[in-house]
């Protein structure tokens, strides 16, 4: 226990001296489940988030994009069951000046903003079911004790799918929902995630949100115990329902080949960026020693990494050697934007911080690289080093 406790120590002192994760307005001494990302956090999650969106979004014909307001009427929530079942965790936002303001709230959720959606996206592109619509954005929570750094936050960000499919076919419902499952797992498997601290809980009904039928969360083994890091929920006709009620705007669906009428059902697989964070950050931290020395590091996957390489001269006070290294670096860098120039230090000094923020590769630039046109490009992981044209840098590093 004290071991873990230490190995959060150590990551969390790790992201703020490196850059990446920063408690949010620290200069007055913080505010309890907020937290700030900085540059290569920012990168590390928006890596996360773009596999994401290639994999289960733009990169599925019938999932449609969308970005919905975080704020919305005030009956949204109401409709949902948020307000009342959800009625401590909500922020109370007051829209519109004085005494004309109304009372609204902070989506807890990105959902409900695709389930007041469906018509608008039904009316636009005529989808035949299955179809989806997909979001990445930020929610919050009131949480009574926000804990364990970012992984219990009040704003968080989620990353939604409300993938909508006929009710008269279980049989499919159930192979749609086990294709989202192996997909949240292979997802997992290409952000790098070892898979022998992932786990597959099938929630008990009593555990179950109000919404669902049927529900599958991965967990995962954090450094302070396993807990949920995403979910996959049958929400079943819930949502569409609830709206229909609530707003009296119709929103079934017209099947134009058996001229039938229904509400469709709803699968959800619903991931938080943050915790996908925290897990990929507390998987990756290791400690080893390289050359005699004692270092820590983090085994970023290259998909994810914040840098993917960093390129050197291998003394910074010789300017043809900088001139070369700079020609390299930006080579590289119109193809490959997470490309750092790092000339600080010495050469253990620039690999000691490399490692620390994950960069898989380093690229020194010496005195022979001038007479033969090849690099040195060094493995993160085994320290080994290889001699590399830099013509086969590019294919090297893809
Ligand atoms: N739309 C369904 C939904 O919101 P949820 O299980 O309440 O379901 C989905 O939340 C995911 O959002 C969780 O699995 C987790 O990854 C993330 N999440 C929820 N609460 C969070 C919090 N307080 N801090 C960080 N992430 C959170």
């Amino acid at each position: 226990m004290q071991k873990n406790a230490d190995l959060m120590d150590k990551i969390v002192s790790l992201c703020k001296r490196r850059g990446f994760i920063y408690p949010s307005s620290e200069i007055y001494g913080g505010i309890a489940g907020f937290w700030d990302y900085g540059p290569y956090g920012v990168e590390l999650r928006h890596n996360i988030k773009q596999h994401f969106w290639n994999k289960f979004i733009i990169g599925r014909e019938e999932i449609y994009p969308i970005s919905t307001s975080i704020i919305s009427n005030p009956q949204v929530l109401v409709a949902s069951g948020h307000v009342g079942n959800f009625g401590n965790e909500l922020f109370a936002v007051s829209v519109g000046p004085g005494e004309e303001a109304a009372t609204s709230h902070l989506r807890p959720e990105t959902a409900q903003g695709m389930f007041v959606n469906f018509k608008n996206i039904v009316d636009s592109f005529h989808p035949k079911l299955p179809f989806g619509l997909g979001q990445i954005g930020k929610a919050f929570r009131n949480e009574i004790s926000p804990r364990d750094f970012i992984f219990r936050q009040r704003e968080f960000e989620q990353m939604e799918i409300e993938y909508f499919v006929d009710p008269r076919d279980p049989e499919r419902i159930n192979e749609i929902f086990d294709g989202f499952y192996d997909a949240q797992q292979e997802f997992l498997k290409e952000i790098g995630l070892s898979s022998s601290k992932i786990h597959k809980i099938d929630v008990p009904e009593s555990d179950r949100a109000h919404y669902s039928k049927r529900s599958i969360d991965t967990e995962f083994d954090f450094p302070f115990g396993q807990k949920e890091l995403f979910g996959l929920a049958y929400r079943t006709d819930y949502d569409l329902k609830a709206h229909m009620d609530k707003s009296g705007v119709d929103l079934s669906y017209f099947d134009e080949e058996t001229k039938e009428r229904f509400v469709p059902h709803c699968i959800e697989p619903t991931m938080g960026v943050d915790r996908l964070v925290m897990a990929v950050l507390s998987d990756a931290y290791t400690e080893d020693e390289l050359g005699g020395e004692k270092r820590s590091y983090l085994k970023l996957a290259p998909l994810v990494a914040p840098v993917r390489a960093a390129v050197f001269p291998l003394l910074k006070n010789k300017p043809e050697l900088v001139a070369k290294a700079r020609e390299v670096y930006s080579m590289l860098k119109k193809d490959i934007p997470n490309i750092e120039f790092d000339d600080n230090g010495n050469i253990g000094k620039r690999y000691r911080r490399q490692d620390e923020i994950g960069t898989p590769h380093c690229i020194t630039i010496d005195f022979n690289t001038l007479e033969d046109d090849m690099v040195t490009l060094r493995d993160r992981d085994t320290g080994e080093q290889e001699r590399v044209k830099i013509a086969d840098l590019k294919e090297k590093l893809s």
